[in-house]
């Protein structure tokens, strides 16, 4: 399977990079073919709403987004990975999120959605939180939900964290990395039938 996974935290070596490591550990170790994308380091233009996608269904701005589409378009498994900023998705998460509006042309306007492909199209989304206020995930999850859903991914479970904010706290957590890892396992799981 081709699991591709986005890190949209700015921290390096913070919780959201551990979380994640720790639930694409079994991916790899079952021989998927893995694409990360750390967001902070590359250079994404925001959506301009110039209608540029409108027609065609493809973006005009020419910068890394090129290879996240072509990631996106391939991938059996997406996992978007973020901390909770300001009650929602990092900037980061944002800012490629509001790209994917090409998508939502091809999808919805020119009625190509992205084919299913062989294993079906599943997502993950991540999350941590320093406080402990609930809204943060709901309003993530929303916004998240919009992705996946644009690029067709019909079904994705969350995992989230609160509570968890110096940098590494998660590492402290009882649970959170057996968690990703079992995570992590399920994602790329074969349904029997
Ligand atoms: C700009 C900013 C905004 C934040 N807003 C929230 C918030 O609304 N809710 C929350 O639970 N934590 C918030 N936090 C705390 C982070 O979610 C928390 O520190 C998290 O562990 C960071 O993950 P990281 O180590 O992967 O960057 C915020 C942190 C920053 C820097």
């Amino acid at each position: 399977m081709k699991v591709l996974a986005f890190n949209s935290s700015p921290r390096i070596e913070g919780n959201t990079e551990i979380l994640l490591r720790e639930t694409l550990k079994p991916i790899y170790e079952s021989g998927h073919n893995v694409r990360l994308f750390k967001l902070n380091l590359m250079n994404i233009k925001p959506c301009q709403d110039c209608g540029g996608c409108d027609d065609s269904g493809k973006c005009i701005i020419n910068d890394d987004m090129n290879e996240i589409y072509d990631a996106i378009n391939e991938a059996d498994r997406i996992i978007l990975a973020s901390p909770i900023f300001f009650f929602g998705l990092s900037a980061q998460a944002k800012i490629m999120i509001d790209r994917c509006q090409s998508f939502w042309c091809e999808k919805y306007l020119l009625k190509k959605p992205i084919p299913e492909g062989r294993y079906g199209r599943k997502g993950l989304l991540l999350l941590v939180g320093g406080m402990k206020k609930e809204i943060g995930i709901h309003c993530a999850d929303a916004t998240a939900k919009a992705f996946f859903r644009t690029i067709s991914v019909q079904a994705h479970k969350v995992m989230s964290f609160l509570g968890v904010d110096a940098k590494g706290a998660i590492l402290e957590h009882p649970t959170a990395l057996k968690e990703a890892y079992e995570a992590g396992k399920r994602l790329v799981a074969i349904q029997p039938g």
